[in-house]
């Protein structure tokens, strides 16, 4: 009997695909069938995904062609398939001739000619409508947002709004969009989307705004100030059936998806104290190293260490204890904030102009989880034991830079209404940030005399 394998994502099912599963069939005698995960998709670049893996094993199902259909979800798999089935030929489409070619070791391997005009990127394109961006304010998170806009299909960043001309002309100059710098609202007229990038203490206004006017929004931290404002933002954003989502980016990495997981499904045990810590010695003129109102360590930092405390705690502490050593500035250089909960404690540690060991650490009755620097953009992380000889190992990397690429994905698969209900990161989670935030401002601005 000969066998043939083939491999896909087979997402929005379409001609070249049923076209390519009936030519592999007629290779030989029994076909095997690979279907992606999200996940492995994702980990390859793929962050669009529209039907669930289900559907798309029912419609390579429905073709008849597959005598047996397998799910492909981790590198090397293809070499294992291979072997331990048997396989005689392996065949994919013509786009990827050459890519494969290691596996002639194995087996024959077949490139057929791809049905022209078709691909799941073009219906994908048709079928949601392309979403246009604006970018607020156009300093140096935006620039590095924009370049990572081009890596996910479906959305395009037409326009720049930035009240500083000098600025918003570099910008909108190297990345060819269309410039606003007077009236907002006739920015607001031209994109069905914003992302705001702009000094921490515009925010609120521009997301309002934005809200207001029917236009969904990606936020950067800290959102607002103020619990109050955090809660009338997700009603606004509610109301007008938009979507309003914090940009932390962390939140959205699949590697920190998987650190969740592992810290909830009782490898460690029950978790009592989480840890984490992020510092970082910046140019000293800078907004975050010189801003005493809205700059400083806990502002820029501490969405990142509140993330995995929320996550694994929920937002329901008891009591929390905020301390902070100003610098020369008066901003904040290091601020601990403690939390207790009813059956754990959790440290957030943030620094501008202190330097420190950048980690995350959840400690729990059986194991321990160490999640080393940068865990914000998180690639791997260890759970480590009592026996010290014993680890764990998890690697879960990310294309991209900085991990934007995810939270655009996100952003937009809230948008179209594919990417499931709200978990990496609430409203909930959001408004109970915010309520830190405000709590640090007061103590902050008592310690400066303000
Ligand atoms: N394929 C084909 N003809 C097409 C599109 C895809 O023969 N017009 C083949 C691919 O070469 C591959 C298989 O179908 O062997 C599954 O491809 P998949 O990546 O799932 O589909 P695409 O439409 O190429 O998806 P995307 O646009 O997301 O890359």
């Amino acid at each position: 009997m000969k066998k043939i394998i083939t491999y896909g994502s087979f997402d929005l099912f379409h001609e070249g695909h049923y076209k390519i599963l009936q030519r592999a069939k007629a290779l030989g005698d029994y076909l095997i069938v690979g279907v992606t995960t999200e996940h492995f998709d994702r980990k390859r670049g793929k962050l669009n995904l529209v039907d669930p893996i289900m559907t798309r094993i029912e419609n390579v199902r429905a073709t008849g062609f597959a005598d047996e259909i397998i799910v492909e979800d981790h590198d090397g798999q293809k070499i294992e398939d291979i072997q331990r089935y048997g396989i005689d030929t392996f065949v994919l489409g013509s786009d990827w001739v050459g890519k494969f070619d290691y596996l002639k070791k194995y087996c024959n391997v077949v490139y057929l000619d791809r049905t022209p005009n078709i691909s799941s990127t073009i219906i994908r394109n048709d079928r949601l409508k392309l979403i246009k961006l604006g970018i607020v304010g156009t300093g140096r998170i935006a620039k590095r947002f924009f370049a990572e806009t081009k890596f996910v299909s479906g959305i395009e960043a037409v326009a720049a709004y930035n009240p500083e001309t000098v600025s918003l002309e570099n910008f909108s100059s190297a990345f060819s969009v269309m410039s606003f710098s007077n009236e907002y609202e006739d920015f607001l007229d031209v994109v069905d989307a914003v992302y705001v990038a702009s000094p921490n203490e515009t925010h609120a206004e521009y997301v309002r705004k934005a809200l207001v006017a029917g236009k969904h929004v990606l936020c950067e931290k800290p959102m607002t100030f103020t619990y109050d404002e955090a809660v009338e933002l997700y009603s606004l954003a509610k109301n007008n059936k938009v979507v309003l989502m914090e940009g932390i980016r962390a939140a959205y990495l699949p590697g920190f998806q998987q650190l969740l997981s592992v810290a909830k499904d009782g490898t460690i045990g029950e978790i009592c104290d989480v840890e984490a810590c992020f510092t970082r010695l910046g140019d000293p003129q800078s907004r975050e190293m010189s801003d005493a109102r809205y700059g400083g360590a806990f502002m820029e930092y501490g969405s990142y260490t509140m993330l995995p405390i929320f996550k694994l705690f929920g937002t329901e502490y008891e009591d929390v204890q905020i301390d902070s050593i100003l610098g020369e500035t008066g901003i904040d250089r290091f601020t601990k904030v403690q939390f207790r909960y009813k059956n754990g404690l959790a440290t957030s540690k943030t620094g501008a102009g202190v330097k420190s060991e950048g980690q995350l650490v959840i400690s729990g009755t059986k194991g321990y989880i160490l999640a080393k620097s940068p865990w914000w953009l998180i690639r791997e992380f260890d759970v480590r034991y009592e026996q010290a000889d014993r680890i764990d190992h998890y690697e879960a990397g990310f294309i991209g830079v900085d991990g934007f690429r995810y939270e655009i994905a996100e952003f937009l698969g809230k948008i179209n209404g594919t990417s499931g209900i709200d978990y990496k990161l609430t409203a909930e989670e959001s408004v109970a940030m915010a309520k830190v935030v405000e709590k640090f401002m007061n103590i902050r601005r008592k310690q400066q005399g303000f």
